[in-house]
């Protein structure tokens, strides 16, 4: 079962919602309706988180992320849509049972996290604990845990004013932890920090996510950081979810020209893994090595290949192995068995131009898809290899 599902949502504000809803679904778009004073803030919007998962919600300015998460707790009740969290239906519950879930199994981590002047660190932290009726000494344990979680340990008796933007930040981290809820809810939760502390910041997150692997649900307006975040990535554009993805995907087979547009100054040869890119090993059979060899069977390939790598590496540390030979890099699992290759004209490809649309049309209509697009290119890439300068290759790059 999924953590949580969120069902065509739709939030709407301004005079008769329901009936704007009922324009929506007839084809209506924000535009026509702000003309009559209403905004449709979140529109049809359905996806799925499962547990362990980090979901990212990605969109400009006013797309509609905040409205969409603030749904996702009961702090508004949609227009129309179910929200369910692990399988109840959040819409269903009386006010009463909406505040007992939000205060035990789910926990919102805010942009400017206020923190309360006159409390020291500790109890800041311990604040969601206290809400909950949690005896004194319990929570200071808890919330002393939650703080060495975030990197706040000998902290605990100073007062807010005392820490950095950054430190503050994870105090409101460290109060979402310590409640033990399953469900993380970050709006744009580092947006406020500086780069550096920000890549810090979602560097730690990561590595409390291996150890807690909570569900959350992270909202934020930029691309790297959702590339660095997210297992999967929503992004949003004036209300709607125009695609929804791993890194990726979103990457390589964006949904439209908008997306298209967003992700072209991501540095592809960072976020995209060899994993992604890397075709069917018996491609590369029946490719020849510079010396002549025919490649027949994975232990050709492998023994064949310029560098061996896992699924997970960034495509970046296969170009220096691509350029120094003509036969594919070798993809293996965690027991050396061959997964998978990549030609050097594929890693060139995923590097250009996103696939449009059209493009993709085309590759549904019989002309390979990215993903299988390497068969044919394998085979160009090794046939040419033997006369091809390694030097040019490299300038195309
Ligand atoms: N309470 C409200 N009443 C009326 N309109 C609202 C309300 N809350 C949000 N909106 C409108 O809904 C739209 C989506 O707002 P929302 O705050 O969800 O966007 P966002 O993607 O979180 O933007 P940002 O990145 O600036 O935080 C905006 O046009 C906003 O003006
Ligand atoms: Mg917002």
């Amino acid at each position: 079962m999924s953590r949580l599902q969120a069902e065509h949502l739709y939030k709407v504000f301004g005079r008769r919602p329901e009936a704007a809803v009922e324009r929506l679904r007839q084809g209506a778009d924000r535009d026509e309706l702000r003309a009559d004073g209403t905004t449709a803030a979140v529109i049809d919007a359905s996806f799925t988180v499962e547990p362990g998962q980090i979901f990212v919600v990605m969109g400009l300015s006013g797309s509609g992320k905040s409205t969409l998460l603030r749904m996702l707790n009961g702090l508004l009740e949609p227009t129309a849509g179910q929200v369910r969290f692990d399988g109840q239906d959040l819409t269903a519950l009386s006010a009463r049972e909406l505040r007992e879930v939000r205060s035990r199994k789910i926990s919102m981590v805010f942009q400017h996290f206020a923190l309360f002047p006159h409390r020291s660190v500790l109890d800041n932290a311990a604040y969601g604990l206290e809400v909950q009726g949690v005896p004194r000494a319990e929570r200071e344990k808890r919330a002393t845990e939650a703080l060495e979680l975030a990197g706040l340990k000998g902290w605990e008796q100073s007062w807010p004013d005392q820490l950095s933007g950054g430190m503050q930040q994870r105090v409101g981290l460290a109060r979402a932890l310590a409640t033990d809820a399953d469900l993380l809810l970050m709006d744009e939760s580092f947006s406020a920090l500086d780069p550096l502390i920000r890549r810090d910041m979602q560097d730690q997150l990561l590595e409390l996510q291996k150890r807690l692997k909570k569900t959350i649900v992270f909202i934020t307006h930029d691309l790297n950081e959702a590339m660095r975040l997210g297992d999967r990535i929503a992004v949003m554009r004036d209300g709607r979810i125009v695609q929804i993805g791993t890194a990726e995907d979103i990457l390589v087979t964006p949904a439209n020209d908008y997306v298209a547009a967003f992700t072209q100054d991501v540095d592809r040869s960072r976020v995209l893994t060899a994993g992604a890119i890397m075709a069917d090993p018996e491609t590369a059979y029946g490719t020849k090595t510079p010396e002549g060899r025919e490649l027949r069977t994975a232990q050709d390939v492998l023994d064949a290949a310029p560098a061996t790598v896992s699924a997970d590496t960034p495509i970046i540390e296969l170009f220096t192995p691509c350029s120094t030979s003509g036969v594919a890099v070798a993809v293996t699992d965690a027991d050396g068995k061959l997964v998978g290759v990549v030609p050097r004209a594929r890693l060139l490809a995923v590097l250009g131009e996103p696939m449009t649309p059209a493009d993709q049309q085309q590759d549904a209509a019989g002309v390979p898809a990215p993903a299988q697009a390497a068969p044919a290119q394998a085979a160009d890439d090794a046939a040419s290899s033997g006369d091809e300068a390694e030097g040019k290759v490299i300038a195309g790059a």
